[in-house]
């Protein structure tokens, strides 16, 4: 009977699909709230048949079995939801290790996801009824995060238990040296959560990164990112810039901001770029919907300072700039996390009248995490390509039959994205959405100048936010999920990976090998991260 059941899993077809839906279950906290009914939209598209049939077992292993006879993993559920523990159970099985759904004095990893440790021991005591003694690194049962749990799948046997796998260890008994020295090079491999330990620091480097990109610096822009993103991810705050003198990309320059933020709380340089004439005119600039660096920049050299300067240039500007003034203000704010659900309601309606189980997933930086955003990106596919034509024009023209849309522009989708392209071509709806019951803001005085029908607008009950809708085929989506889930930063330290290291070419559409010319399909996000030979990360933790 185990035999049965570890073949099924090797067999694959079971495997990708519990890994396909697995995928869609990995934005961390508050995930159900964010992809609302969804989940039960993605089991729709798993046949009933095989749901039923269940890859994994939920019998252990038995320890003789088990290619590992010393180790017995119990993951925990909470925070994990059962589909993913049932992939991660899979997975382990695979590789042979026992996994034993209760815990018991046999275990000796608990590996769970998202928990700290007290968390971790009462969860098991309310379950179990036994109270655990963690035994840190030295002893068993190891208390542990996830990196230990993917580090040893990604080898294929069990990783040492060193104290940064185990929870509850505070910094002081973790080496701070130790930890710099461990900090790999590439964002994406690193964990960067939301909330990090040295905001003043990183805000401050990003001043300089945004002033550099002003003046097409591309070189001092990725400087300043990269120092930034490391600093993002460190486990504690820097007391000292010796501190990151192990750190990659903290540099010379770099060097100098961080010390002087530790040491004076403020850094002269970003003083100085901050209250520049030209740092701030550009930031107004690039603010506005539709306008990059290159347009700012011309603006700014034909005398252009502010966003009432633009009055002058009437006509030149284009439909989307002229979209983005109208609506300044109210683009000005950011999305809440409420907001962005009340147009993921609003995008789902106009999408599910043409095609009622079309699956739609809330990606950026909400699926990472965030509580505001500057806009709310949503992916959109089906298992039937044929049902995803027209249908974004379809359903974008059906809400604004409704007086729904604001502005929108469909670019299409581009052919010939095989191969080594590195660009993405998926089709794409920017638009302005007018989202109801929301009361603005009273608007600034800049906008009143260049918002003509401000007085009809100032009854109105509405707020614009900028939404960005996607089209992929179906075989594309984790690509596509991965790509517009972000963040900027972590997806272009992704690409770089892939193709520096793996000799590979990575975009929204899939993932090419460049020396053996063939592509690697993937039925979850975790699939590309293993084609990658990368430790998975989780949407939250990709906030570099
Ligand atoms: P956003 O610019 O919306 O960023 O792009 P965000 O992380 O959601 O943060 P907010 O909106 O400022 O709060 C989301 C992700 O989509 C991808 C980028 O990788 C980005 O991380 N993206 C965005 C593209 O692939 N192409 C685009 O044209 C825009
Ligand atoms: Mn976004």
């Amino acid at each position: 009977m185990r035999s049965v059941t570890l073949r099924c899993c090797t067999e694959g077809v079971e495997e990708r699909e519990v890994t396909a839906a697995a995928g869609l279950l990995n934005s961390a906290p508050g995930k159900e709230r964010l992809l609302g009914g969804f989940w039960n939209k993605a089991m729709s598209f798993i046949p009933l048949k095989r749901r039923r049939a269940g890859p994994v077992s939920e019998e252990p292993l038995d320890s003789l079995q088990s290619l590992f006879p010393d180790v017995c993993l119990f993951l925990v559920e909470r925070r994990m939801g059962s589909a993913r523990r049932k992939f991660l159970t899979g997975l382990a099985q695979k590789k042979g290790f026992c996994v034993t759904p209760q815990f018991s004095d046999q275990v000796t990893h608990v590996v769970s996801e998202q928990n700290s440790c007290s968390e971790v021991l009462l969860w098991i005591e309310r379950q179990s009824g036994q109270k655990v003694q963690p035994g840190g690194a030295e002893m068993t049962p190891h208390i542990l995060d996830i990196t230990w749990f993917t580090e040893s799948m990604s080898l294929g046997k069990p990783v040492k238990v060193e104290p940064r796998h185990c929870l509850g260890v505070s910094d002081s008994s973790v080496s701070r040296d130790k930890a710099t020295q461990e900090i790999p090079a590439y964002g994406c491999q690193r964990r960067t959560p939301l909330h990090h330990h040295n905001k003043e620091i990183t805000d401050a480097l990003e001043i300089l990164a945004l002033s550099a990109s002003f003046q097409g610096s591309e070189a001092r822009f990725l400087g300043f990112t990269r120092a930034s993103s490391v600093l993002k991810s460190l486990p504690f705050r820097l007391q000292s810039v010796e501190e990151v003198k192990d750190l990659p990309w903290c540099g010379g320059h770099s060097q100098t901001v961080i010390q002087e933020i530790l040491e004076d709380g403020v850094c002269r340089e970003v003083e100085t770029v901050k209250n520049s004439e030209h740092f701030q005119s550009m930031k107004a600039l690039t603010s506005i919907f539709g306008v990059g660096i290159r347009t700012a920049d011309k603006w700014y050299r034909d005398g252009v300072r502010s966003l009432s300067d633009l009055n002058n240039l009437g006509g030149k500007l284009t439909a989307e700039q002229k979209a983005g003034l109208l609506h300044y203000t109210d683009l000005q704010q950011s999305v809440t996390r409420e907001e962005a659900g009340t147009v993921e309601q609003l995008i789902k309606g106009a999408l599910q009248s043409f095609v009622p189980d079309v699956r739609v997933t809330m990606t950026g930086g909400f699926r990472r995490g965030k509580q505001e955003g500057h806009d709310v990106d949503f992916l959109i596919t089906h298992p039937d390509e044929e049902a995803l034509n027209g249908l974004l024009r379809k359903a974008v023209a059906w809400l604004d039959g409704k007086g729904s849309v604001l502005y929108y522009h469909v670019r299409a989708r581009s052919q010939n994205f095989s191969g080594s392209n590195t660009m993405d071509g998926h089709e794409t709806c920017y638009s302005i959405i007018a989202l109801p019951n929301v009361c603005p803001e009273k608007p600034s005085p800049d906008a009143e100048k260049i918002e003509p029908d401000l007085d009809k607008n100032s009854l109105r009950n509405w707020k614009a936010v900028r939404v960005d809708l996607v089209v992929c085929p179906y075989s594309e989506y984790f690509y596509a999920l991965l790509g517009w889930t972000g963040s900027k930063h972590f997806e272009r330290e992704l690409r770089r990976f892939s193709l520096h290291v793996k000799k590979m070419s990575l975009n929204s559409h899939g993932l090419f090998d460049i020396q053996k010319k063939c592509h690697h399909p993937a039925t979850s996000e975790e699939e590309i991260f293993a084609h990658l030979g990368l430790p998975y990360v989780p949407p939250s933790e990709r906030n570099a």
